[in-house]
């Protein structure tokens, strides 16, 4: 390409000579410059990269000569930015957001693709690959993506070294700080603060589903303050503890004088609560049948009808649903309507189990560690090795629930400033699988359980709830103790 030609090609604000130059911000980004350079002679397409303050920081092509820019904010590459959103353009110029952009008039793009770079689940820059050339146009479409992972892992490379600090922008702290409330350095998770950043902003239903205690909630207020209905309310609904009668009323509300004994003035449901921002159907595989047909059709037409109303109210709100169920054998089995589980299944994200992602035990005990104290005002506390250990060996059946409350208790009977496995043996579970049988000897532990249950106390619940072991589940569950302890406190007895 000939300069003349570099120069056709490049928009306003690449050749605005004039312009406020920021270099000292592009100085971290160097390493790429050559990197794209190689690529843009592999690919036979420009690459033009900014940074999360819209900064051009790497481009090929006429985006050289704006390295140090500030990218205006209406086009498609700054706007990719604050949405989240990757994008390809076939017919740029004409469609979309490229109507209002500033750059209409100057854009000689014949395609392009537009995608945000995300270092540690944070939007930290912006990539756009751009052809000028019409006879390029479906090149660009096949080799856009692969052109862009190469970038993305050189940018997380350089990360990883140190060369790069993580920069985010600025505004929107709201909700970068709840992508941060999901702590942990697994790389599922990474991905799963990826994926967030990604359906955040669109409106359709996302289903989020994992375990208890993975995180979904976290998830669904993390997406809700990315989304563009941030500035709205985030109404949860556990969908498993509202008793059924009362379920269609606190959901939908009802209209005046819809039933005896009901507030005259009728009632506002939770639905209506949400208007202009996020509902969180959480433990949506509770939902009873009738329920879910009326789901189903708001999902379809977005109106909600009040218990004893006549009318329909459009109700504009983001729905996020969340289960611990596998709801495609509830659809088998016939107690989830096939026809809801397609339509909420439309962004579905999982939330992995803690035992399948370690590396992020760490990071939490030391966020719990830090925010525990830091509310009882007392001094930090260590976790013992030994304890630590264990940790690294345990299944999780509560996942990061568990973890929380494990060093909820630990940091109250700490002593010395010391969490140790003794303080916090009695709180493992024994996995399902091997638990001793009926009769057979348990083994009793150096030290006693600390649960302050005796062994008469057992006996009582056994006799109530009978000697099987789901009626030593139930005994436990109701005396406050894992089974393990109660197995360990039957033990004693027969010494
Ligand atoms: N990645 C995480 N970082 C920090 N806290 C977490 C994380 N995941 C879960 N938690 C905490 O664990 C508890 C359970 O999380 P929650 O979102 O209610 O799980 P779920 O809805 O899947 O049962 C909450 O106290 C939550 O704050
Ligand atoms: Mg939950």
């Amino acid at each position: 390409m000939s300069p003349d030609s570099i120069h056709k090609g490049s928009p306003a604000w690449v050749s605005n000579s004039k312009g406020k130059r920021h270099m000292a911000q592009t100085k971290h980004w160097e390493p790429l410059q050559s990197f794209l350079e190689i690529l843009t002679g592999l690919f036979s397409v420009e690459v033009v990269v900014i940074d999360a303050h819209c900064i051009c920081v790497a481009g090929t092509g006429p985006y050289k000569l704006g390295i140090g820019l500030a990218a205006p904010k209406d086009t498609r590459l700054a706007e990719s930015i604050h949405s989240g959103v990757q994008t390809v353009m076939l017919r740029p110029r004409e469609e979309g957001t490229c109507l209002h952009c500033s750059q209409n008039a100057q854009c000689k793009d014949q395609a392009n693709y537009t995608a945000p770079l995300l270092l540690e689940g944070r939007i930290a820059g912006a990539v756009q690959i751009v052809t000028f050339d019409q006879g390029q146009r479906m090149a660009l479409l096949e080799c856009a993506e692969r052109a862009f992972m190469l970038v993305r892992q050189l940018v997380d490379l350089l990360h990883r070294t140190g060369a790069l600090p993580l920069e985010t922008r600025a505004e929107n702290a709201e909700g970068r700080n709840s992508l941060d409330a999901l702590v942990g350095h697994s790389l599922a998770l990474a991905t799963l603060k990826e994926h967030i950043i990604r359906v955040a902003p669109t409106t359709a239903p996302v289903l989020l589903f994992g375990e208890s205690g993975t995180g979904k909630e976290l998830a669904a207020q993390a997406i809700h303050t990315n989304s563009a209905c941030a500035a709205g309310p985030f109404v949860p609904i556990n969908c498993g503890a509202l008793p059924e009668a009362l379920m269609e009323s606190e959901l939908f509300g009802y209209a005046a004088g819809a039933f005896s004994g009901a507030n005259a003035a009728g009632k506002q449901g939770l639905w209506e609560q949400a208007a202009g921002g996020t509902l969180f159907l959480d433990e949506i595989g509770e939902l009873p049948m009738l329920l879910q047909v009326k789901l189903l059709r708001i999902l379809q037409d977005g109106m909600v009808r009040k218990v004893g109303d006549a009318k329909l109210t459009h109700v504009p709100t983001r729905i996020i649903a969340a289960t611990n169920k596998d709801l495609r054998h509830m659809v088998r089995q016939g107690s989830f309507r096939e026809d809801l589980y397609f339509r909420l299944n439309v962004m579905p994200l999982y939330l992995a189990p803690l035992r399948e992602r370690k590396e992020d035990i760490r990071p939490l005990i030391m966020h719990f560690i830090t925010r525990e104290c830091r509310a009882v005002g007392s001094h930090t506390v260590v976790v013992d090795p030994v304890l630590m250990a264990k940790f690294m060996e345990y299944h999780w059946p509560g996942n990061v629930r568990e973890l929380k409350n494990f060093m909820e208790y630990g940091i109250a009977f700490s002593k010395n400033g010391r969490i140790t496995w003794e303080d916090l043996a009695p709180r493992f579970e024994t996995p399902y699988d091997l638990l001793p049988q009926e009769g057979t000897p348990v083994q009793t532990p150096q030290h006693q359980p600390r649960s302050g249950i005796t062994t008469t106390m057992v006996q009582a619940m056994l006799v109530k709830h009978g000697k099987s072991v789901p009626g030593k589940r139930a005994a436990a569950k109701e005396l406050g103790i894992s089974l393990a302890t109660l197995y360990r406190i039957m033990a004693q007895k027969g010494k």
